[in-house]
């Protein structure tokens, strides 16, 4: 039987979903047939636009309706979900960032799917983007030499900013580090390979505020540390620094840059697909741009990778594996915040305070 095309049904209909049905859409080897949620109006509205079915939540999770479920809930929902999904034995399952937060919950649920011979990717993708893929080519060319340090930085404003509803952001395990670190640390462990956890602090924010959508104005509590500063270090010791904060109102600081003994590589937001990856040789004044060819992106392209997975017998790019590190790492960087800091001696002179 040929594998294609392969079934795909959307669980969670919110804001990201428009932009898997987008992808998926435009691909010939998946066909988008069905969505569910625990609001049928959201399915419904998404249905409608894409002419695919909105089914009931209880029957989208079947071998019957579909091959590949795209799981895009909220992030508490993910785990359960995907065991459900590999419960039944569909063909695949795609998850949505972050698979979960607990390691042995990451470890367990790609072992089961394994053992079902399940199919299993987790977002993010962005490694699938031109961006990305340009910058891992030109590591693997040696254009910028031997690497010998890396800096990730996610400087930000909280997602109150713009998101109508945004405590969950702010949940225990979330913050920028559980939210938005998927994409760096993904980054990182695609372009530098494992990484360790060798020090990292934390520091909370704790009264927010909403600040667009019907509620602004209304105060909530963070729970997750609103900034975590890491240091981490691949296999052979390259020292990796990882800066994540929701308490920054601006940055002139660039997302990812890798140094080498040749020069530097300067990468857009990991969080994305596309954007421009800059080239800055040893000594130069200034940095060009690599040129990619303009390809077909954005979320759904694990999905539509792990499909092409399904009919070429070979693992997706975006495994349950993959994910299963990042979860580990971002439990350990918490881990090691959770030391206390060296107390600095009192040094022999003092200094005036400034008047
Ligand atoms: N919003 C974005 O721009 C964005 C970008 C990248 C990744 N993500 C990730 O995508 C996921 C979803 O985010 P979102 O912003 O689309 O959320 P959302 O809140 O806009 O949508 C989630 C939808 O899931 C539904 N839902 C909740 N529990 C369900 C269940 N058990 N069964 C069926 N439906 C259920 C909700 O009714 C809602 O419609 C999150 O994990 C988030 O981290 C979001």
């Amino acid at each position: 039987m040929s594998p294609y095309p392969v079934r795909a049904g959307i669980l969670g209909c919110g804001m990201v979903a428009t932009e898997y049905a987008e992808t998926l859409a435009a691909s010939s080897s998946v066909d988008l047939t069905a969505c569910a949620d625990l609001d049928h109006e959201q399915a419904r509205r998404l249905a409608d636009r894409y002419g695919i079915a909105a089914v009931p939540v209880e029957d989208l999770l079947t071998p019957e309706t579909i091959d590949l479920a795209l799981i895009l809930t909220p992030p508490g929902t993910h785990a359960e979900l995907a065991d459900q999904a590999i419960t039944v034995r569909l063909r695949a399952v795609w998850v949505e960032k972050p698979f979960t937060t607990d390691p042995q919950e990451a470890t367990a649920l790609t072992a089961r799917a394994e053992h079902a011979g399940v199919l299993l990717g987790v977002a993010p993708d962005t490694l699938l983007g031109p961006a990305l893929q340009t910058a891992a080519a030109a590591l693997r060319d040696g254009l910028i030499g031997d690497i010998r340090s890396a800096t990730a930085t996610l400087l930000s404003t909280g997602p109150e900013r713009w998101h109508p509803a945004p405590q969950p952001f702010y949940a225990d395990h979330a913050g920028p580090l559980g939210d938005m670190g998927p994409y760096y640390l993904t980054a990182l462990d695609y372009l530098l390979g494992p990484l360790r956890v060798r020090a990292a602090t934390a520091r909370t924010c704790g009264d927010r505020r909403i600040r667009s959508g019907p509620r602004a104005g209304e105060g909530f509590t963070a729970h997750a540390p609103t900034y975590v500063a890491a240091l981490l270090e691949t296999d052979d010791g390259t020292p990796v620094t990882l800066t994540a904060s929701f308490d920054a109102a601006a940055t002139h600081t660039p997302h990812l840059e890798i140094h080498g003994t040749e020069g530097t590589l300067i990468l857009p937001d990991p969080n994305f697909h596309n954007g421009q990856v800059l080239h800055r040789p040893y000594g130069a004044r200034t940095a060009e741009v690599i040129p990619h060819p303009a390809t077909a992106s954005g979320r759904g392209l694990g999905a539509l990778d792990l499909a092409g997975a399904l009919g070429d017998g070979r693992a997706p790019q975006c495994s349950a594996q993959r994910a299963e590190r990042t979860v580990y790492l971002t439990a350990a960087i918490l881990r090691a915040a959770t030391t206390p800091p060296l107390p600095v001696q009192s040094p022999p002179h003092s200094i005036a305070p400034a008047s």
